[in-house]
């Protein structure tokens, strides 16, 4: 098989598909992340989708029977709809159903038509609409978003209405998103706990992962500026079964079913980012892959053979496979490089990742999942990218695998090395 994509969650995803009996050879999309260095072959010829005949050409030859996309660049570039032919899957929706993720007005659109909660909101491409809408409502605060994909930067949330003025110049005047900006979306600002829902989906089946939590924001207490992702865990003991019966019932199974009848059959991870508000849960957005650092903590949990589940869900029979998760409590860590998310320096050893997992013992298990590193060329293990390790703890509760967690990246070292302590706070402070 193939994975493609090169940072943590695709580190996660090896070494778990690495657990499966079933797996054969595993490629990997020629990224140098140093942890799936370890775990798969590099392919030797670049993942870039526009170049998707040859990747076909490639996976003909190498007898690849199952692809399986990490990041959504790829599927909004409809790698899934050139890969996929009758002796090879995909996991990892169509072009068309990645419209749920890399155009935020269809999504917006699709919710509207089949009545799914969301935050309020309209597109604009017009920026004098765009002024006089939020002008109309001088009072409110407003969340402004580049349509298209914008690498998890193109939302601001705005507290004043001249904040709210600024994005919309950024956005549709100063083009700061290019393309992707073109379109905006304004909506209310919500409020609550942010949770994310991700369930498997093979076009009509879903099957629903136990919720996490992220932590977005650079800094403790959830200030400074929004990064890809500070720490994730899962479960979260937020979303209760009867929320959880509203997310399936109000939003994932509606949104399956206006994707058919618009004639996409969508398989593969849906990813519902929503707000726990006092009216219930909201769409704050869609994403058409697994969350990272999300899927860290999913990884560590999941008990099932991963081939098989995304193979039946590439398939099409996802009811045939079984799986659960184990009862303990996941954390994710991530270390970041001095900088991040603005720039950083590259090339910083990192040393200490064996002590660190040498913390596994009877207060639960240690796993460092690799994101922006590689090898360099003495062999020195070396930093590639703002997040640079996922530091990934399973224990008996939060608070355990949190301090676990934090005790691990205590033992690692690499110049500028900062992470947040504070993952699970939101929960924690409640109980
Ligand atoms: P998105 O990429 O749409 O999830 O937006 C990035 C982050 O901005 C989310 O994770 C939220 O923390 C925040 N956000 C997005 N939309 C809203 C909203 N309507 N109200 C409050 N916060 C939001
Ligand atoms: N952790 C958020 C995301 O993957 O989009």
């Amino acid at each position: 098989m193939l994975l493609i994509g090169g940072g943590g969650r695709e580190h996660a995803l090896a070494w778990k598909l690495k657990q499966s009996r079933r797996l054969g050879k595993l490629w990997t999309s020629g990224s140098s992340n140093a942890g799936l260095a370890k775990l798969g072959t590099p392919c030797p010829i670049e993942m870039n989708a526009k170049d998707a005949f040859r990747i076909q050409r490639w996976c003909d030859t190498n007898d690849i029977h199952l692809v399986v996309i990490g990041p959504e660049g790829p599927l909004a570039a409809g790698l899934t709809d050139v890969l996929q032919s009758a002796k090879r899957m995909v996991f990892g929706p169509t072009k068309a159903g990645a419209q749920l993720e890399a155009d935020k007005a269809f999504a917006k659109q699709l919710m509207r038509q089949a009545s799914i909660p969301t935050a309020e909101g309209r597109a604009f491409t017009d920026t004098e609409s765009a002024r006089a809408f939020v002008l109309a409502r001088p009072e409110d605060q407003w969340v402004i978003k580049a349509s298209g994909l914008a690498a998890g930067k193109g939302v601001i949330v705005c507290e004043t209405i001249s904040e709210a003025l600024d994005a919309i110049d950024r956005m549709l005047v100063q083009r700061e998103f290019g393309e992707a900006g073109a379109t905006i979306i304004i909506e209310e600002k919500l409020q609550g706990q942010e949770v994310s829902v991700l369930a498997l989906v093979d076009g009509r089946t879903i099957s629903i992962l136990d919720p996490c939590q992220d932590h977005k924001q650079r800094d403790e207490g959830d200030s400074g500026p929004n990064t890809g992702g500070m720490g994730a865990y899962c479960p979260t003991p937020v979303v209760d079964a009867p929320t959880m019966r509203a997310i399936e019932q109000q939003i994932l199974l509606p949104v399956v079913d206006a994707l058919r009848r618009d004639g996409i059959e969508y398989r593969g991870v849906l990813y519902a980012g929503l707000m726990l508000t006092p009216g219930g849960p909201k769409v704050l957005e869609f994403n058409c892959r697994f969350g990272d650092p999300e899927c860290q903590p999913l990884m560590m949990r999941l008990r099932g053979d991963l081939v098989e589940i995304l193979w039946a869900t590439a398939a099409g029979i996802l009811d045939q496979v079984d799986f659960d998760f184990d009862p303990r409590v996941a954390v994710c860590v991530v270390m970041c490089s001095a900088g991040y998310p603005g720039q950083y320096e590259k090339g910083k050893a990192i040393t200490g990742i064996e002590e660190a997992e040498a913390l596994s013992g009877d207060t639960g298990e240690i796993v460092v999942f690799h994101a922006g590193t590689t090898t360099n060329q003495t062999g020195q293990l070396v930093t590639n990218g703002g997040r640079v390790l996922g530091v990934t703890a399973l224990a008996d509760d939060l608070h355990s695998a949190r301090d676990l967690a934090n005790a691990a990246c205590e033992r690692i070292h690499f110049e500028g090395a900062f992470w947040r302590r504070d993952i699970g706070d939101r929960v924690l402070a409640r109980t």
